[in-house]
């Protein structure tokens, strides 16, 4: 084909050479036009284009009975023309959907009259398959439904993808957890040690009180209530360590970010003590909401208030500041972590969030990293910037989730 020349050309050439030039466009087109109609009906030529679609079209009547199984439906199922058509469309689906495709399929079908929806399939193999279904209504001359068309795309591969992806960031994450907790193991055992030392305290009291048979249960009884409420906060810890080693499948729910700040702030209540930090918390109002993995967000609120922390160590104590601020944005929910320590390292600010990049004696280098890919794969943005007055502000932003004022918490 010559250069600028398109397929109409060389197709009309081929064929007729006279009138591929010097022919006015009028007469040209009419010429296509009759060579179209010539060489294929209107007919022939749509069951040609669903002949080569790459995607499964699949007409069923309304008993569910195939009548029409194009290419694509042979290469994505396995089933030959042949052997398809006449069966069953329950022939392609997991033996155990079958029971759902009135509430799956029919009724949303006759609801809006057409539907689309991510479905589990059947390869004649017996391989499992995620196709892409969009759904119509076929309709006779009346408009009365007498069958349905559907449109399958394989996403299997993508999925798996997915599915793979999500499993690998879940392990890193998980991974890094149990080292974050390692490093913290000396601050919670600290933190621990309090509650239980005091318990010691109440418990020794009302022991040697009883023994000297002075007493009196007010006394006795306010100091038992102590011992109590001080075994709970004990407890509160230990949770607190529990739920962030756990080895859960990400899951992700409605989650209040003013109060993910909160719990994680509480997390490092000992830490910031043996530090001398001052630390200040700023919720939006009214509290916005995200739908995230709970844990993984506040692992990457841990890691940037850790590292704030960390940056504040060669600072005077005086200055050692760390706010925590949470705003609405549009249609988003920012968090930004700000603290007054030496400021980013020299070099493009990116480079913190390389893994492996630490400028620490003992770091790993791998907190920004997985902090980046778990906000991203939450559909948000984590990036630093220097703050004029010194020091450095982490922030992330995640969509908004909009709750139903009569959701249940
Ligand atoms: N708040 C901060 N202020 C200054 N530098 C920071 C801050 N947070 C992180 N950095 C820099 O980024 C590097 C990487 O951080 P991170 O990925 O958490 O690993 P690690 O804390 O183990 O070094 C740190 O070593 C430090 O140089
Ligand atoms: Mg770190």
């Amino acid at each position: 084909m010559a250069a600028g020349a398109t397929m109409y050309d060389s197709l009309q050439g081929g064929i007729q050479p006279s009138m591929a030039s010097g022919q006015p466009e009028s007469n040209r087109g009419s010429f296509v036009e009759d060579l179209w109609s010539s060489v294929c009906s209107p007919q022939a030529l749509h069951a040609q284009v669903l002949q080569n679609l790459h995607d499964a079209v699949i007409v069923t009547d309304q008993a569910g009975r195939i009548k029409l199984w194009n290419r694509g439906a042979e290469a994505i199922y396995g089933y030959s023309a042949d052997e398809a058509v006449g069966q069953h469309i329950g022939l392609v689906y997991l033996p155990e959907d079958v029971p759902l495709r009135e509430s799956l399929i029919i009724e949303p079908l006759l609801a809006k009259g057409e539907h689309e929806l991510e479905f589990r399939a059947r390869h004649r193999s017996g391989a499992r398959l995620v196709v892409n279904l969009s759904l119509s209504l076929l309709r006779d001359d009346s408009g009365n439904p007498i069958g349905i068309i559907g449109v399958s795309t394989d996403i299997t591969a993508r999925r798996r993808l997915d599915e793979q992806l999500q499993r690998h960031q879940a392990e890193l994450a998980h991974v890094a957890r149990l080292a974050t907790l390692g490093e913290m193991a000396t601050g919670l055992a600290h933190e621990l040690n309090q509650p239980l030392a005091a318990i010691v305290n109440y418990t020794g009291g009302c022991a040697a009180r009883l023994r000297s048979g002075t007493w009196s249960p007010d006394e006795l009884l306010a100091a038992i209530e102590e011992a109590g409420r001080q075994a709970e906060r004990a407890g509160e810890i230990l949770r607190r360590v529990r739920n962030f080693v756990r080895k859960d499948q990400p899951r992700r729910t409605p989650l209040s970010v003013n109060e993910a700040v909160a719990e994680a702030l509480r997390f490092v209540a000992g830490e910031t003590r043996d530090r001398a930090v001052r630390v200040s918390m700023r919720p939006a109002e009214p509290p916005p909401w995200t739908v995230a993995d709970h844990i993984q967000i506040e692992q990457v609120l841990l890691n940037l208030i850790r590292n704030g922390f960390e940056a504040m160590e060669s600072v005077a104590a005086a200055r050692r500041e760390l706010a925590v601020e949470v705003r609405t944005g549009d249609r988003t929910v920012e968090v930004a972590v700000n603290d007054t320590g030496v400021g980013l390292p020299p070099g493009p600010s990116e480079q913190v969030f390389t893994a492996f990049y630490t400028t620490k004696p003992q770091g790993l280098g791998m907190g920004l990293s997985i902090s980046r890919s778990i906000i991203e794969a939450h559909g948000g943005r984590l990036w630093a910037v220097p703050r004029p007055e010194g020091g450095t502000s982490f922030r992330f932003v995640l969509p908004a989730f909009v709750r139903n004022s009569d959701d249940p918490d």
